[in-house]
């Protein structure tokens, strides 16, 4: 189950070209499980119409705060009482300016008032053109809103509808949905600094050629969203893959194994957190050619030396070890056959506290998997699921553990 499943979200919608983002962002909400009641301002019914805001969130749009549909007459009260979130996306330059003053003369800004503060968050993502954005004016008003206890998201960099290209597009969908979960989920990892390692890693041959080995990423990728979900501040240091930089998340992009080791040792220290996702290939070629080997009636096939890659799980559980630094170290034990026996080992083999086993290579690049947690107490599994649940839920196991861990 995703953090937004079944939480009661308005969408509130102010005026802008933006608009036509929150029918996608509407979609994202509804398919993620959450009832979305929309409410559009009447500057917003300019860009997009109330009629596609309805056939997308399945539920009658409110715009007036006159709506003869509320038999008190009070919508501004009765569409915030049982509201988990309101979400105002997007949030134009007025309608911020208006928030700010406590002014409610709209249905929208009139429900943002009323809403109540303790149980029911406020969350702005402002859209504008980059002008508007760098004013002091906005500046002024997103602090103070801030400070008023709403979370004002950032804004994207980028082309302008008006032609100008700058600070001031509205976040996309898929990372307002992202950020929502944020808001939704419990931080457990607050104040935690986790390194994550992830994907593949490429051994060159030769400019053109190299061995690699079977990963999508997608395990350590979900990993990282949800430790950052969750509070904490983390580093992703990930091999060649074609997944996008998850949000919030810092990502240092690497191809072979000695450039993650290096990636890895050089910010180490920093972390309190280290998850091995990546499949590293174990052996890189000794002498990588310069150029491009080529096929001779003499070497049909040429023969080549291989040298072992530095462990990086290992080092840095035994550097941290060495120093004295606490860094809860977490494997991933990818198996083809007895994956308790081999979890089991490679935990004691690799000197670390958590090791999660999976059994490939039938689960390499789906969406979901199943795996086996293995710690000095024994072993559990989780049950099959996609692998956003199962980041979700290893996330907590490890946040459990930290405690003690960090304090013995
Ligand atoms: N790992 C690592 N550096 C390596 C090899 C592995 O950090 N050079 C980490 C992986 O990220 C994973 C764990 O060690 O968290 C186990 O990786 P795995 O490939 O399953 O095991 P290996 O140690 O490579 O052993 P083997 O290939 O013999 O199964």
């Amino acid at each position: 189950m995703n953090a937004i499943w079944g939480k009661k979200i308005v969408l509130g919608l102010s005026g802008g070209i933006a608009c036509y983002k929150a029918a996608e962002l509407c979609r994202l909400l509804i398919k993620a499980r959450a009832h979305v009641q929309v409410v559009m301002t009447e500057a917003a019914a300019q860009f997009i119409t109330p009629v596609t805001m309805q056939a997308l969130s399945n539920q009658e749009v409110y715009t007036s705060q006159w709506d003869a549909r509320a038999s008190n007459n009070m919508a501004h009260i009765n569409l915030t009482r049982e509201a988990d979130m309101v979400l105002v996306a997007p949030t134009s330059a007025d309608f911020m300016a208006k928030l700010l003053h406590g002014q409610a003369d709209d249905l929208l800004s009139l429900l943002c008032l009323a809403r109540p503060m303790a149980s029911c968050p406020l969350v702005l993502a402002p859209a504008m053109n980059r002008e508007m954005w760098l004013h002091p004016a906005t500046q002024r008003n997103v602090a103070q809103l801030s400070s008023d206890g709403a979370q004002v998201l950032g804004v994207a960099a980028g082309d302008q509808a008006c032609g100008e290209t700058g600070d001031g597009r509205m976040l996309e969908p898929a990372e307002i949905v992202q950020e929502l979960a944020r808001v939704f989920t419990a931080p457990a990892l607050l104040g935690h600094r986790v390194l994550i390692t992830a994907g593949p890693t490429f051994e060159a041959i030769d400019p053109v050629r190299g061995i690699t080995n079977r990963s999508s990423g997608k395990m350590g990728y979900a990993l990282a969203s949800a430790a950052w979900q969750a509070g904490a501040e983390v580093t992703l240091v990930s091999g060649p893959v074609s997944l996008a930089a998850p949000r919030g998340v810092k990502r240092v992009m690497v191809e072979s194994g000695q450039e993650m080791h290096e990636a890895v040792t050089s910010c180490a220290a920093q972390h309190d957190v280290f998850i091995a996702t990546a499949a590293v290939a174990d052996w890189r070629v000794k002498d990588v050619s310069t150029q491009k080997l080529k096929k001779t009636k003499e070497t049909p096939s040429p023969v080549l030396d291989f040298i072992q890659n530095p462990d990086i799980l290992a080092s840095v559980a035994q550097g941290a070890r060495a120093q004295s630094r606490e860094i809860y170290c977490v494997g991933f034990a990818a198996e083809t056959q007895d994956l308790a026996r081999h979890a089991h080992d490679k935990r004691l083999s690799k000197g670390v506290p958590l090791m999660v086993g999976n059994l490939g290579p039938a689960t390499f690049g789906l969406d979901d998997n199943e795996l086996l947690i293995v710690d000095d107490r024994g072993s559990r599994t989780l049950p099959r699921a996609s692998k956003d649940e199962l980041a979700q839920s290893l996330v907590w196991e490890i946040a459990q553990r930290l405690p003690s861990y960090l304090k013995a």
